[in-house]
């Protein structure tokens, strides 16, 4: 072997063990956040797989292990996205938000996930914490203000957001590109290089405009931050350790941390009218107002240095919690910054990306709707197919193959035999172990062993490695039992027998507390069933946990096997999804929603007769056109001269909205509009009576 290597080699087995002693015992307290949802839908597998599954397995070792520790959630309220469900639907924003923040709070209650509070950010603490954290930072002298140029859309008389605005990309020409990318070839792009850019809000177009803006400079913090990410803690995983890597690589520039919006926190400064925090901004801070909320010693565990902070999150929130709310905390100067942000990858959907629009996801209440009282199934399989390393895929016939051959067969198999036994034999009491033999000794001694191992993957956010070694120790216990049958030798030996099956409930306690992180309503079932509950973590490894002459209870099954007919339920409902979402892109837009009988009569539609037409000076598609309305003769500015000539149009019967507000077009004043049908390929043709009717008859 040559030097190097072995120095290598050296220098990885020094490192390991100090990197294990640091995280142990540098820490009086620990705070666990997680990412704060956007309270616009529901929540789904991959929220569950990514986020608040290992934070909440985290959390309940630590708790265990007698260790202070608090869980910090909530819905995150703010943001763009919300403001335009809300006018799609005709609501408030806060009712949006009022909604989806009772369907996502319960959700989590329903799995398991054991906040310490769950809050919201369109609370009053949290107005008060993010207005007071913007002000300090104002005070400092901490931002830069900067006065750009917009987009603003003159219709919605809002300004939009790069991603609002659409138009053809200057790349490859195709059309509905986003200011932000091009889905078409993937560029990313700035609004300001569409060519035809348009509101999607509106579909109006856009004019720029000057307004005002409060900006972090991150490139000022770039220097520490390199140091504390890049130098500091090289223990990172290894995507979250990259992708903060090529972000400092590329170079940080200052960042915007207001909007202008009517939604959100307002700006805490003279003249800042109309402009709010931006969500980013607010969000996470969050997290601090959530923590006040909690409990009076908040500060404790924001500003005290011998507290870690740990954020779990998905992968699309990295910079802004490894760099951007970073460099908030340190510009404020007195809290402590993350000791680790364990982020995963994403969780996909049977092949496709999950997607609350195309309605591509296992929804967590409907879940539970199809599989009653299945949370731990759920967790299991999130949890030993997390996307820990790299994005990866829930499959329903995954989800059905490690319930039925791992839970029912090895961890439900395992402890019902155990206790099935135990009640045959001795009416469920502990038996009295006899002399050991070379195979119990070694059996007893994997259990500890076994243990070691789920406390060193748990150390490193290595949940999937975790939950593996639990599941370890059901295989154990598993195969001691079939190489011992004690159900032969009950005719010949009964003594022994009372030793295997001492072993083999030892095992099964073990499991009882060692399951407890990762399948808490099981655990706590098997802890009913073996009679011992409030068990710690310390518990764990010991083989003397269930003394001689305990009652243990009748057992009950742990998990049930899963039918192909229940799966193919689920596989269908999603290819349904599939079809409906193909249709809508092949052929027909999405229905709208409702309106009332008298909403359609406000719409006052006629026959009219096309008079005179004419081409727009300097356009592609405007048609000027003086129609007949029976009422009057009017000029209507029309977009179908890609279609019609305007000899083919003179004369012809068309349906005219005359009831529109006038709007100037190209400097005309356009009196309605005429009525067409568009298909897929954006071709039109008239609605037209099917004989010849007077001008001015109606329409209804
Ligand atoms: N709402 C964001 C998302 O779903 C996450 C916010 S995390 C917080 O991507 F730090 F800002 F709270
Ligand atoms: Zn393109």
């Amino acid at each position: 072997m040559s030097k190097i290597k072995c120095l290598v080699i050296f220098v990885k087995l020094i490192k390991m063990p100090l990197i294990l002693m640091e995280q142990k015992n540098n820490f009086k307290r620990t705070l666990v956040t997680t990412a704060l949802p956007y309270a616009n839908g529901p929540v789904h597998v991959g929220h569950l797989a990514g986020v608040y599954v290992p934070a909440d397995i985290y959390v309940r070792y630590l708790r265990m292990k007698g260790e202070d520790v608090i869980l910090i959630g909530g819905s995150d309220e703010h943001g763009v996205p919300i403001t335009l469900k809300a006018k799609n639907e005709g609501v408030t924003p806060q009712d949006i938000v009022d909604k989806f923040h009772g369907i996502i709070k319960r959700s989590f209650e329903e799995f398991g996930i054991t906040f310490d509070i769950y809050s919201r950010t369109t609370n009053k603490t949290h107005y008060e914490t993010a207005s007071g954290f913007f002000k300090t930072l104002y005070d400092k002298g901490e931002f830069i203000e900067k006065v750009t140029e917009q987009n603003y859309d003159e219709e919605a008389k809002q300004f939009l957001a790069d991603r609002y605005i659409t138009g053809t990309c200057p790349h490859c020409k195709s059309e509905g590109a986003y200011g932000d990318q091009c889905e078409s070839c993937g560029t990313s792009l700035n609004a300001t290089d569409l060519i035809n850019p348009k509101s999607t809000i509106s579909g109006g177009a856009l004019v720029l405009k000057e307004t005002k803006h409060w900006y972090l400079p991150l490139d000022k913090h770039e220097p520490f931050l390199k140091k504390w990410i890049l130098e500091e803690h090289k223990e990172w995983k290894p995507n979250v350790y990259g992708q903060c890597k090529s972000w400092l690589d590329m170079g940080l520039q200052p960042r915007a941390v207001s909007r202008d919006l009517n939604w959100g926190v307002p700006v805490p400064v003279e003249g800042a009218e109309g402009k709010v925090l931006y969500v980013w901004f607010d969000a996470p801070i969050g997290y601090i107002s959530a923590t006040k909320e909690l409990t009076p010693e908040w500060e404790k565990y924001w500003k005290d240095p011998e507290s870690r902070m740990v954020h779990f999150i998905g992968k699309d929130n990295i910079v802004f919690h490894c760099i951007v709310f970073p460099a908030m905390l340190k510009a404020e100067g007195s809290y402590i910054l993350p000791d680790n942000v364990p982020s995963n990858e994403f969780l996909n959907l049977e092949g496709d990306k999950i997607s609350t629009s195309r309605n591509w996801a296992v929804w967590l209440h409907e879940y539970l709707v199809d599989f009653k009282d299945k949370q731990d199934v759920l967790r299991y399989v999130l949890t030993a197919n997390a996307p820990e390393t790299k994005d990866n895929d829930f499959t329903w016939k995954d989800f059905q193959a490690r319930n039925n051959n791992e839970l029912v067969a090895i961890l439900g198999n395992f402890v019902n035999r155990a206790l099935v036994l135990t009640q045959k034999y001795y009416n469920g009491a502990v038996p009295a172990p006899g002399e050991f033999t070379d195979y119990d000794k070694e059996t007893i001694a994997e259990i500890p062993a076994i243990v070691k191992r789920v406390e060193r993957a748990l150390d490193h956010y290595k949940f999937r490695e975790a939950i593996k070694e639990a599941m370890n120790l059901a295989r154990l216990g598993n195969k001691y039992l079939a190489d011992s049958e004690p159900w032969k030798l009950i005719k010949t030996d009964e003594e022994r027998v009372k030793t295997i099956m001492n072993i083999a409930l030892q095992i099964t306690a073990n499991l009882a507390v060692l399951m407890e992180p990762f399948l808490p309503f099981t655990a706590k079932k098997m802890q009913q069933m073996i009679n011992l509950d409030s068990l710690k973590w310390d518990a764990c490894g010991k083989t003397d946990l269930l003394l001689v002459g305990h009652l243990t209870n009748k057992p009950e099954l742990l998990f049930a096997k899963i039918e192909d007919e229940t799966i193919q339920v689920q596989l269908d409902k999603l290819a349904k999804t599939k079809e409906v979402n193909d249709a809508a892109n092949r052929e027909v837009a999405p229905v709208k929603d409702d309106i009332s009988f008298d909403d359609f009569t406000k719409m006052d539609i006629r026959v009219g007769t096309i008079l005179e037409a004419e081409k727009v000076a300097k356009t592609k598609k405007l048609l000027k056109l003086l129609v007949d309305t029976g009422i009057d003769k009017r000029t209507v500015v029309s977009g179908i001269a890609e279609f019609f000539t305007p000899e083919d149009i003179i004369g012809k019967q068309v349906s005219i909205l005359v009831n529109l507000a006038p709007r100037k077009i190209r400097g005309i004043e356009s009196q309605g509009m005429i009525l067409m049908a568009e298909d897929a390929n954006g071709e039109l043709s008239f609605i037209m009576p099917d004989k010849e009717v007077k001008p001015g008859s109606e329409v209804r």
